[in-house]
Order: structure tokens, then C-alpha cells, then sequence
């Protein structure tokens, strides 16, 4: 292959984002920008010399080695199937969907096809992750306790829960992918909201969640989502095990050990790089990091919907663990 041809569909915030890591990458040529809004692809794809297309029909014609899904949660779906009908590598931003059923239909297409897929759960590629998970090798974990607790973004759809699935789904997902990989799968959740949305136009979102979490191995954690502010406060997970505090957050990671702490700083924005840099490396076929496909997004998917949908009902709300689970994730029914 010579360069890596992508096109993107979805031209806001993030989408400006991998434009900007993506052209950086001297093995990587942006063909050209697709969205609802022409205004919004054409002010992306301009600085680079990129093409405005249609839709996702005319960029797909034009022969994209791969393609980044950049749209907001409510409007996955089409683009996928479109995408996968082609038999392109897609990268798709988290959430996959605002709800389930969507994302377990794009799973199966996607594992009927055996595409190559990557989501944006860049957190995944901090270097601390890695360490953590070494501190934690030989100590189980007994306590996780995970936040989001930041202002409403600016963006027209977040506030509304048919848009974006509300703060858990939109937001805390990256916090709970962290949590599943560092803790494993969460076998049930119990969830509280205020029902109560956030002073902004056609909100009818919760400010503030707060769920409980009981994992698998026997671990139990929290989690704890709010919008009330004005700034983003605090965004990550502590996690106990025996005689060791990690906490860890897209700034970096503070490990206690006794008398010992210790901060090790990251650079948020090297995540964000290298989740691209793995993604189109395993287009090119010479690399094999992605560490979150498609299949992986849709189990922390449907952690962050059972928190929402126990915040909702008032219930407690089960999980499928183990094979059953593993076999959901591919895009394959199962009753557990
Ligand atoms: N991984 C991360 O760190 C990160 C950061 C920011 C946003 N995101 C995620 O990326 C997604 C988009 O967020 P954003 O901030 O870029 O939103 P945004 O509103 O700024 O941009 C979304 C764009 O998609 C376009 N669009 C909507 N429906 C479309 C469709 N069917 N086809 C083509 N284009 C369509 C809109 O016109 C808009 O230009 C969200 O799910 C968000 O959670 C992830």
C-alpha cells in the first residue's frame, strides 16, 4: 500500500481532531470530508486539500483504504452499514450508538464481515494504563471508583438523551472502559439520577448518576457522572487492592504503596495520536494495537446503557459475563 487513503464522515470536533493527527502522519493522505452540514466538511476539508463529498455513497466510491465515523451518538447506524457493506476498515468514535439495539446490528455486520474496526477509546494508549495494569498484576483489585464530573459540552445534542444517551454513555464510557479493562467485566449494576436535567436549552438528560458496580472477580466499585459545572473537575478511576492506591486519569497516574506516592504525568494528546497511529498501522498491515474493536466498544456499550437504563427503572440491572458475553460482543445473540 502506498498511502493510506482516509476519508472522514463527520466534520465537528472530533473529526477536526484525526484531521489534524491523521495529516501529521506522513504515510497518511486525507481524501476527503462527508457531513449533513456541507458548511462543516468544507471548512475541514479545506486546509488540507481534501475533497468535499456528497455522502457517504460518493466517498465511498472514491476508494478509501479506511474510514473515520465521526458523527454524534444518535446519528450511528446508516454510515456504518454503508461503510461495512463496502468492506472498508472504519474507525467509529465512542459512543457506537445512544442506544443497543443499533450497536449490536453494526457488531454483527461487522463480524459477519470480519472488518477491521477501532473505536475512539484513546484512553486505552495512555502509557500509565500499561503500568497500571503491571502494579495490578499480582494484586487483585477490591475497589474501583470511577468519575466524570464536568460542565455540558457545547454541543446542541449532548443534552438531549435521545441524541446522545445521556452523560454515562457519552462521557463516562471512556471512564468505564478504563474500569473494565483494568478491573474486569461488571456483573451488575445499581444506578440513581436526579431526573433533574441541567440548565441548558431542551435539556431532559440527568445531572448527576451515581451507580454502584459488582464485578465478576468480586470487586465492587462506583461510579459518579455529573454536568453541574462550569469547568471540568475531575475525570478518572482509583482503584484499591491490597496495600496499593492507583489513581488514573487522562493527566496521569499517582500510585500510593504505603509511605510511597509517586505521580507519573502524561501528555493526554500522545493517547490521542497513538490511537490512530494503531489504527491506520493495521490498515497498512504493519501493525496489530488496536485495542478496542468494534466488538470491545459494544461490551463497555452495554455496561454504560445498564447504568442509564437501572438510573431509569429504579432496578438493579444484570450483565452477560464470561463466553456468553464474549459471544454478545461478536455481534451474536445470547439469552444470559
Ligand atoms: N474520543 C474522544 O476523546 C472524543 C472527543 C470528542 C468527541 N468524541 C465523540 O465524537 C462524536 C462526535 O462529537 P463532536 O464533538 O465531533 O460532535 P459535533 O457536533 O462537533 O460534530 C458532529 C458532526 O457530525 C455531523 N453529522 C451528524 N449526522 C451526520 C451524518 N448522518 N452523516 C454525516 N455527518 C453527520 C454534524 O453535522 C457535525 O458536523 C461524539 O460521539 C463524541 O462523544 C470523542
Amino acid at each position: 500500500m502506498g498511502a493510506c487513503r482516509v476519508g472522514l464522515v463527520g466534520a465537528g470536533g472530533v473529526a477536526q481532531r484525526h484531521a489534524r493527527v491523521l495529516a501529521g502522519f506522513e504515510d497518511v493522505e486525507l481524501i476527503g470530508v462527508t457531513d449533513v452540514a456541507p458548511e462543516a466538511a468544507r471548512a475541514l476539508a479545506e486546509p488540507y486539500g481534501a475533497r468535499v463529498f456528497r455522502d457517504v455513497e460518493e466517498l465511498l466510491a472514491a476508494g478509501p483504504d479506511a474510514v473515520y465515523v465521526c458523527v454524534p451518538p444518535f446519528a450511528h447506524g446508516p454510515v456504518e452499514e454503508a461503510v461495512v457493506a463496502a468492506g472498508v476498515p472504519m474507525f467509529v468514535e465512542k459512543p457506537v450508538a445512544a442506544d443497543l439495539e443499533t450497536a449490536e446490528r453494526i457488531a454483527a455486520l461487522v463480524h459477519g464481515r470480519g472488518l477491521l474496526t477501532g473505536v475512539g477509546h484513546h484512553w486505552r494508549y495512555l502509557h500509565v494504563v500499561e503500568e497500571a495494569r503491571r502494579l495490578l498484576a499480582d494484586r487483585p483489585v477490591r475497589m474501583v471508583n470511577g468519575a466524570w464530573l464536568d460542565k455540558v459540552p457545547p454541543v446542541a445534542w449532548w443534552a438531549r438523551r435521545d441524541r446522545s444517551g445521556g452523560p454515562v454513555v457519552e462521557q463516562a464510557a471512556h471512564v468505564l472502559d478504563l474500569v473494565r479493562l483494568l478491573a474486569g467485566e461488571v456483573t451488575e449494576v445499581s444506578a440513581y439520577a436526579d431526573g433533574s436535567p441541567p440548565p441548558v436549552d431542551g435539556a431532559d438528560i440527568d445531572s448527576v448518576t451515581a451507580a454502584t458496580l459488582r464485578f465478576a472477580s468480586g470487586a465492587v466499585g462506583t461510579l459518579a457522572a455529573a454536568c453541574v459545572l462550569t469547568w471540568k473537575h475531575r475525570a478518572g478511576v482509583e482503584i484499591l487492592a491490597d496495600g496499593l492506591a492507583l489513581s488514573l486519569g487522562e493527566d496521569g497516574l499517582t500510585v500510593r504503596d504505603g509511605d510511597d506516592e509517586r505521580h507519573v504525568p502524561v501528555d493526554p494528546d500522545d493517547a490521542r495520536v497513538a490511537v490512530d497511529r494503531a489504527f491506520v498501522d493495521a490498515v497498512r498491515g504493519i501493525g496489530d494495537d488496536v485495542r478496542v474493536p468494534y466488538a470491545e466498544a459494544l461490551r463497555t456499550h452495554r455496561l454504560a446503557l445498564a447504568v442509564a437504563e437501572s438510573a431509569a427503572t429504579g432496578r438493579p440491572v444484570a450483565l452477560p459475563t464470561g463466553p456468553a458475553a464474549r459471544l454478545a460482543g461478536a455481534g451474536v445473540t445470547v439469552d444470559a
